[in-house]
């Protein structure tokens, strides 16, 4: 963390904030009477409202219902206290709970739901700076889509990950415990009560996702972004550093909203660049390209599912955190964070220094001096724990965009399917198709299927149109009886997405899906499809010919079938929203910046 100064001195050089217009606007008493008597009805006093000074949202994620980020609900008191010594005035108030494990059907549909709440509160009250809290998997993208869309000084607070999880003496990583615990049950090394207790060993403390899942990737791209305080990402929730960077986060806000420091000047096409390629080097999630496209989107900066293979791709890996690597949030924090991945790649050219952040400061000046305190956890750039670690963006006959985590492709995946030594990026297979998800547990262990160790698995029917808000599904365990056998993992192509803290080299969010006219509803169980990394190919070896004639029958039987809404946001989302290559966004919201 570094004591930056705020300066509260030089305010607004004639500038009025906004919040003047609700509560000091003598050429409209009568509705400045009636917001001042109302927020003043809890203790608020007059002179405070009308004291001139910025008057900060903090937006609050946590919840008794949403568990990653209750622990926001301690560290906003200290946020306050951060605000009100610089001189501002805090208001607090909920935003749109989501539990990534706790939301059904997917907690992918609230992400928009929850961004366009944000949008409406930040617009429609009278805020002058926001603090965003946030923390499990999508409060982060919601909040920075919704800071991006409203364009007001905004700092993102990170809430932590939970402490390490231990179980006979090894760390055990939330969610990626639950792959691994899963494949213990089938196999039928563990019963119900061990599974839940492994499971559990998992989640030591309040904080979010100790592994490199989508949270502790979402918090580490935002400060890569600038969005958040240098250092403050990856601090675990219950350490005191957290409660401090919560009070310089308040502290910092209202100097970000003397200075008019937007998310405009912060959020660039560099710093998505940044971002991209701290993704890598973190090995994040692959969830990261659907939410920093979609910020990106709403901010108005081009940026493409291609940039993330040219510009990230060729980025090593550097941070040996689960489900890539062995370690936790708690080493992660110790061994540096994200400054000192920064500082590495900064050494190789790989960072838009100049790129502002919320301080004030570039990221260059934040992070330069940054070192590693633990090789083990964060490696040096010279001695990468693998080279090339970035996102594969595939394309052809099955869908225009799907992308491939190369950071997980594990030893014993590599040798059964990119072995052939003249082409090691290559490989072909006859595939098994599933649509949906129910689908997929009804038949996975049926012995009648015909399955064997080189077979792919299609997961269909599972993007942001089919199961709306596209579910986390892709990464399908093969059948009990390869288990057994020995076989951990069968390639897994669909166009859902999967969680961050799975280790499948899975090939996801296929776009378009199925459901909105994308090649994979063409497919058919025992096809054969053509994977070639290096090309960046994904094709089913099937002749045009064919595909038209099934096409024609798939149009004759009124298109690929899906089910029906349960509520009425799967409705209207399904009307409104993208594919997930360029964000899976609301369309008709992208206009608003
Ligand atoms: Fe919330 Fe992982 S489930 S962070
Ligand atoms: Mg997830």
């Amino acid at each position: 963390m570094t004591d930056d100064s705020v300066n509260t001195d030089d305010i607004r050089n004639g500038r009025t904030l906004r919040s003047r217009a609700w509560f000091d606007d003598p050429s409209n008493a009568d509705m400045t009477a009636l917001y001042l008597e109302r927020y003043m009805n809890f203790g608020i006093s007059l002179e405070e409202l009308q004291s001139g000074k910025p008057i900060i949202g903090i937006a609050q994620s946590g919840s008794d219902l949403s568990p990653c980020n209750r622990h926001h609900l301690v560290l906003a008191e200290r946020v306050r206290e951060g605000i009100r010594e610089a001189g501002g005035i805090a208001i607090e108030f909920p935003v749109h709970p989501i539990q990534e494990t706790g939301k059904r059907p997917t907690a992918g549909l609230d992400r928009n739901l929850s961004y366009l709440g944000l949008v409406e509160i930040l617009f429609g009250y009278p805020l002058d700076g926001v603090v965003l809290t946030i923390g499990c998997d999508k409060t982060t993208p919601a909040a920075l889509m919704a800071a991006a869309t409203v364009n007001m000084p905004a700092i993102a607070l990170s809430v932590g990950p939970m402490l390490n999880g231990w179980h006979k003496g090894e760390r055990t990583g939330s969610g990626t415990i639950v792959w691994k615990a899963r494949e213990l049950l089938a196999a039928g090394e563990i019963d119900y009560q061990g599974f839940i207790k492994l499971v559990a060993s998992s989640a030591p403390s309040t904080g979010y996702c100790n592994t490199m899942g989508t949270a502790t990737t979402m918090n580490s791209l935002t400060e890569a972004l600038g969005m958040s305080l240098p250092g403050s990402a990856a601090i675990p929730a219950p350490y005191r550093d957290r409660q401090e960077a919560a009070y310089r986060t308040g502290r910092q806000i209202v100097e970000m909203v003397h200075a008019d420091r937007k998310p405009s000047d912060i959020m660039t096409r560099e710093a998505f660049v940044n971002a991209i390629r701290v993704n890598s080097a973190i090995g994040g999630s692959t969830n990261a390209p659907i939410h920093i496209n979609a910020i990106a989107r709403h901010m108005g900066v081009e940026l493409k599912i291609e940039d993330w293979e040219s510009e990230g791709r060729k980025v090593p890996l550097l941070v040996n955190l689960q489900p890539a690597g062995e370690y936790l949030g708690e080493d992660y924090y110790r061994a540096g964070g994200v400054p000192a991945v920064i500082a590495q790649l900064m050494g190789q050219g790989l960072i838009h220094e100049n790129a502002l952040t919320v301080n004030g400061r570039s990221i260059g000046d934040n992070c330069r001096d940054a070192t590693i305190e633990d090789e083990r956890v964060i490696h040096p750039f010279d001695d990468a724990l693998r080279p090339d670690a970035g996102f594969s963006v595939l394309h052809g006959n099955l869908f225009d965009s799907a992308i491939m985590k190369l950071s997980v492709i594990s030893d014993e995946f590599r040798e059964r399917f990119l072995s052939d030594p003249d082409d090691p990026w290559a490989f072909e297979g006859r595939v098994v198709v599933f649509d949906g998800p129910e689908d997929y547990h009804a038949r996975i262990d049926d012995p009648a299927l015909d399955v064997d160790e080189r077979t792919l698995l299609i997961m269909r029917g599972a993007g942001p149109v089919g199961y709306p808000g596209a579910a986390e599904v892709v990464n399908m365990r093969p059948p009990a009886k390869l288990l057994k056998m020995g076989i951990h993992a069968l390639p897994c192509m669909g166009d859902g997405r999967q969680s961050g803290t799975s280790g499948s080299p899975s090939i996801l969010n296929a776009s378009p899906e199925a459901a909105a006219g994308g090649g994979l509803a063409l497919l058919r169980t025992g096809d054969r499809i053509r994977i070639d990394l290096n090309k960046g190919e994904a094709n089913m070896l099937v002749s045009d010919e064919e595909l038209d004639r099934r096409r024609k029958e798939l149009e004759a039987a009124g298109g690929f079938a899906y089910p029906g809404s349960q509520t009425p946001w799967q409705e209207m989302q399904r009307g409104v929203t993208g594919q997930m290559g360029t964000g899976a966004v609301l369309e008709p919201a992208v206009k608003y910046q």
